[in-house]
C-alpha cells in the first residue's frame, strides 16, 4: 500500500460542527475551542462563516469569533464566504483565508446557497478576483461529491466538472465533500480518479461526513491515490442544516489515531486534540462523537491505545 508520508489535517469542527447545533454557541466558547485547537499543532482551522444570518443563525457571531481568537503563526484560519458580501465581512473581521462552497448537484446548490451551479460560478469568480487583490487565498468546496440528499446518485464526471471550473476560477485547493456520508471506498476512489483528470491530485482534499460509518475507510482508499489533505472535525461534530439526516464529519481524533498507526506525520498532538474535543463535548452536554476520545476516556482494560 503506497500512502503519503505526511497528511495535512484541516480542522472544520468550529464551523461545520457548530453550524449544526440547535443553539448559537456563545462567542467565548467558540474562541476557547479554536484557541485550544490552535495549540494542538493543526495547520488549518476553519472557524466561521460569513453567510446570511437568516440562513445560518449559528454563524451570526463570526466577526466576533475571528476577532477574538489568538491567531498563531503558521496556522491558517479559513472562513466560508458565499459571495462578495461575505468576502467583505470576512476581510473586515481580519480573516486570513476564505473558502467558497459549491455543489455537484443542482438541487443542493439551490437549497444551500439559493442559486444554480452556473450562477454560483459567477459569484465564486467575483470572490476569487476580489480576494486575490487583497492577497487572500481561496479554497473551494464541492458538496455532494458522493451523493445528494435531494437527487441521490451524483456522477463522478459532474464532480470533476465543478471541481475543474472552481480551479479555473482561482481556488488553490478543492475539498471534495461527501456531505451526507453515503460513500463507500470504491466509489470514493472512482470519484477521485475522475476529478484527478481535471485537477492535480496535490490540489485536492477530501471532506467526508461519517453518517454510514464509512469515512475512515473512504479516506484510506483515497490516500492510496495520493490525497494528502483531509478535513475532519474534533469530537466528530458537524452536519449541514441543508443536508437533512447528515451526521458529523469524521472525528479528527479518530483520523489522527489511524494516521499515527500508519506511521504518517501530521504534526498534531493526539492528547491535546482529545482535550479540545472534551471541552466542546462538555459544553454541548453530550458524549464525544470520537470513538478514540471515548476509548481513551474509559481507559478500560483491553481498550488500551496501541500508539
Ligand atoms: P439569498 O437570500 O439568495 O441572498 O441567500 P440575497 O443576495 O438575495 O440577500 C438576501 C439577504 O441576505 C439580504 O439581507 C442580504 O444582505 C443578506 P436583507 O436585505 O434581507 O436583510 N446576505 C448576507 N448577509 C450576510 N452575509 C452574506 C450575505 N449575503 C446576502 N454573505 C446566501 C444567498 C448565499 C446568502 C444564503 O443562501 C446563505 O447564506 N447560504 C449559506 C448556507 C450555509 O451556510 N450552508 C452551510 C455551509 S455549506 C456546508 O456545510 C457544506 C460543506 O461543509 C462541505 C460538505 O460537507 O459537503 C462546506
Ligand atoms: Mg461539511
Amino acid at each position: 500500500m503506497r500512502l503519503p508520508k505526511r497528511i495535512k489535517i484541516v480542522e472544520v469542527g468550529p464551523r461545520d460542527g457548530l453550524q449544526n447545533e440547535a443553539v448559537v454557541v456563545p462567542t467565548e466558547v467558540k474562541i476557547e475551542l479554536i484557541d485550544r485547537l490552535s495549540a494542538t499543532g493543526l495547520a488549518a482551522i476553519e472557524g466561521a462563516s460569513f453567510v446570511s444570518p437568516k440562513w445560518m443563525p449559528q454563524m451570526a457571531n463570526s466577526t466576533e469569533v475571528i476577532q477574538g481568537i489568538t491567531q498563531q503563526p503558521g496556522v491558517s484560519y479559513p472562513v466560508l464566504v458565499p459571495n462578495l458580501q461575505g468576502l467583505k465581512a470576512a476581510i473586515a473581521a481580519g480573516a486570513d483565508e476564505v473558502a467558497v462552497f459549491g455543489a455537484a448537484s443542482e438541487s443542493f446548490s439551490r437549497k444551500n446557497i439559493n442559486c444554480s451551479i452556473a450562477v454560483s460560478f459567477d459569484r465564486f469568480g467575483e470572490v476569487c478576483t476580489a480576494a486575490r487583490k487583497q492577497g487572500l487565498r481561496v479554497r473551494g468546496y464541492v458538496s455532494c461529491a458522493l451523493g445528494c440528499p435531494y437527487e441521490g446518485q451524483v456522477e463522478p464526471e459532474t464532480v470533476a466538472w465543478v471541481a475543474g471550473r472552481m480551479m479555473e476560477l482561482g481556488c488553490y485547493e478543492i475539498s471534495l465533500g461527501d456531505t451526507i456520508g453515503v460513500g463507500t471506498p470504491i466509489k470514493a476512489r472512482a470519484m477521485i480518479d475522475a476529478v484527478a483528470k481535471k485537477v492535480q491530485i496535490e490540489r485536492l482534499a477530501v471532506h467526508f461526513h461519517d453518517t454510514y460509518g464509512q469515512a475512515l475507510a473512504n479516506i484510506l482508499a483515497v490516500m492510496e491515490r495520493g490525497i494528502a489533505v483531509i478535513d475532519s472535525s474534533v469530537a466528530g461534530l458537524g452536519g449541514c442544516p441543508y443536508a437533512p439526516g447528515a451526521s458529523g464529519n469524521v472525528a479528527s481524533e479518530d483520523l489522527l489515531y489511524m494516521l499515527k498507526g500508519l506511521g504518517i506525520e501530521t504534526g498534531v498532538d493526539l492528547q491535546a486534540l482529545v482535550d479540545a474535543g472534551q471541552f466542546i463535548s462538555e459544553f454541548l452536554k453530550r458524549p464525544s462523537g470520537s470513538r478514540v476520545a471515548n476509548a481513551l476516556a474509559c481507559q478500560l482494560e483491553g481498550i488500551k491505545s496501541c500508539i
